[in-house]
C-alpha cells in the first residue's frame, strides 16, 4: 500500500453548547461541546476504515471534517500530504472533488424530480469535469462501477421507481462520477432492508479492494464490520480509543468499551457466546467529559488511576493495535 491519501492529525472540534432552558434551571455552567477531540487516523489507497462507537461520539462530525464541510478547531486534515487548510482556489476544489461522501439516507439524498442519469451527470457538470459523450460514458461507467448493469436500463428511470438498495447504489455511482480517493460513507445501509445491506457493504468493499478507493465506513454496528474492514476505530466521546487490523480487534479487543460492543454482537454458534456486557452509568456527554479516562464512569474494569490520568493510545503489543486503557500500557 502506497502513501497515506489521507491524515488527521491530532483534529479536535469544538462547538459552542447552545443553552437550552434545563441549563438555565439547573444554573449549569457553559462549556463547549468537544464532539471530536484529539483525533489522528491514516488512511491508504485500497483500504476500508471502519469508524464505530455509540451515537453522539463524533463519527458525523469527523467525517465532516474529513469532507471538508467542518474545518477542525485545531489540529491538521492532510490529503495526499498536503495541509488542506494552505490549500485555495482550484487546487481546493480539486482536493474537494477526490473526496466523496455517500450518505445514510438513499430516500433524502436523491432528487425525485431528476432521472437517474441527470443525478448521476450533475456532479461532472458542477465541477465542469466532462461535457458531450465524455459526459455520457462517465455516467455509464460510474453506474456500472456502482453494480447498476446494463447502465441504460437506469439513465432514464427516476429514483421512485427504484428499490431502496438501487438508490443506495444511485448515490454511490454519483460519488464514483468524480473518480474519488476517499469515500466516506456515513451508516450507509442503516436505512437499508437488513436483506441488501450485505451486497452494498459488499459493493464498497470491492471499490476499495479492484479500484483502490480509500473508504471511510462509519457505522454503530459492530457486527457489520468484521467482513468488510481492513481497519477499525472505535470511538467513545470524541476520542479513538482502540485501533487496530480488523481481525486484531475483534480477536483480541483490548478497550472494555471495545469488549462491551462487542459482547453485544450476535453469534452464529451458542456455544461461543459471551456474557453480555451492560454498560452502566449516564449516557456520556461530550460536555461534560468525565475526568481521567473518559469511559472511567461506566466501565466495569474501573482502578483508581483511570479516575485521575486520562490514557492515549498505547501500543497493545499487536501489530497496528493500540487502545487508550491503563489496562494495556500501565
Ligand atoms: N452543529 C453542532 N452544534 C452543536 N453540537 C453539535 C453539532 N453537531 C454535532 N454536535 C454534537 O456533537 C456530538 C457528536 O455528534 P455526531 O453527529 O458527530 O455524532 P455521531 O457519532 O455521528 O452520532 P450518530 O450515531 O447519532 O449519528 C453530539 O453530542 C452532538 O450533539
Ligand atoms: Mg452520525
Amino acid at each position: 500500500m502506497g502513501d497515506p491519501v489521507l491524515r488527521l492529525d491530532e483534529v479536535s472540534v469544538t462547538f459552542a453548547r447552545p443553552r437550552s432552558i434545563v441549563d438555565v434551571i439547573a444554573r449549569r455552567p457553559l462549556s463547549d461541546v468537544r464532539a471530536v477531540d484529539e483525533v489522528s487516523l491514516e488512511l491508504r489507497p485500497g483500504e476500508v476504515l471502519a469508524v464505530v462507537g455509540e451515537s453522539g461520539c463524533g463519527k458525523t462530525t469527523t467525517a465532516n471534517v474529513i469532507m471538508g464541510l467542518l474545518s477542525p478547531s485545531a489540529g491538521r486534515v492532510l490529503v495526499r500530504g498536503e495541509n488542506v487548510a494552505t490549500l485555495n482556489g482550484g487546487e481546493l476544489r480539486r482536493s474537494r472533488r477526490k473526496m466523496q461522501m455517500v450518505f445514510q439516507d438513499p430516500y433524502e439524498s436523491l432528487n425525485p424530480r431528476m432521472t437517474v442519469g441527470q443525478i448521476v451527470a450533475e456532479p461532472l457538470q458542477v465541477h465542469k469535469v466532462a461535457t458531450g459523450i465524455e459526459l455520457t460514458a462517465r455516467v455509464a461507467t460510474a453506474l456500472q462501477r456502482a453494480g447498476l448493469r446494463p447502465p441504460e436500463r437506469y439513465l432514464n428511470v427516476r429514483p421512485n421507481e427504484l428499490s431502496g438498495g438501487q438508490r443506495q447504489r444511485v448515490v454511490i455511482a454519483s460519488a464514483l462520477s468524480l473518480e474519488p480517493d476517499v469515500l466516506v460513507a456515513d451508516e450507509p445501509v442503516s436505512m437499508l432492508d437488513v436483506s441488501i445491506r450485505a451486497d452494498i457493504l459488499n459493493l464498497l468493499a470491492s471499490l476499495a479492494r479492484d479500484q483502490g478507493i480509500a473508504v471511510v465506513m462509519i457505522t454503530h454496528d459492530m457486527s457489520t464490520v468484521a467482513a468488510y474492514s481492513d481497519r477499525i476505530a472505535v470511538m467513545y466521546l470524541g476520542r479513538i480509543v482502540e485501533t487496530g487490523p480488523t481481525l486484531s480487534v475483534l480477536t483480541t479487543p483490548s478497550h472494555p468499551y471495545t469488549r462491551a460492543l462487542l459482547s453485544v454482537v450476535p453469534v452464529p454458534h451458542p456455544t461461543q457466546r459471551k456474557p453480555r456486557i451492560i454498560l452502566t452509568g449516564e449516557t456520556p456527554d461530550p460536555g461534560r467529559i468525565p475526568a481521567g479516562c473518559r469511559f472511567n464512569p461506566r466501565c466495569p474494569e474501573v482502578f483508581d488511576r483511570c479516575r485521575v490520568d486520562d490514557p492515549r493510545l498505547m501500543p497493545t503489543g499487536a501489530a497496528g493495535h493500540e487502545a487508550a486503557c491503563w489496562l494495556v500500557g500501565g
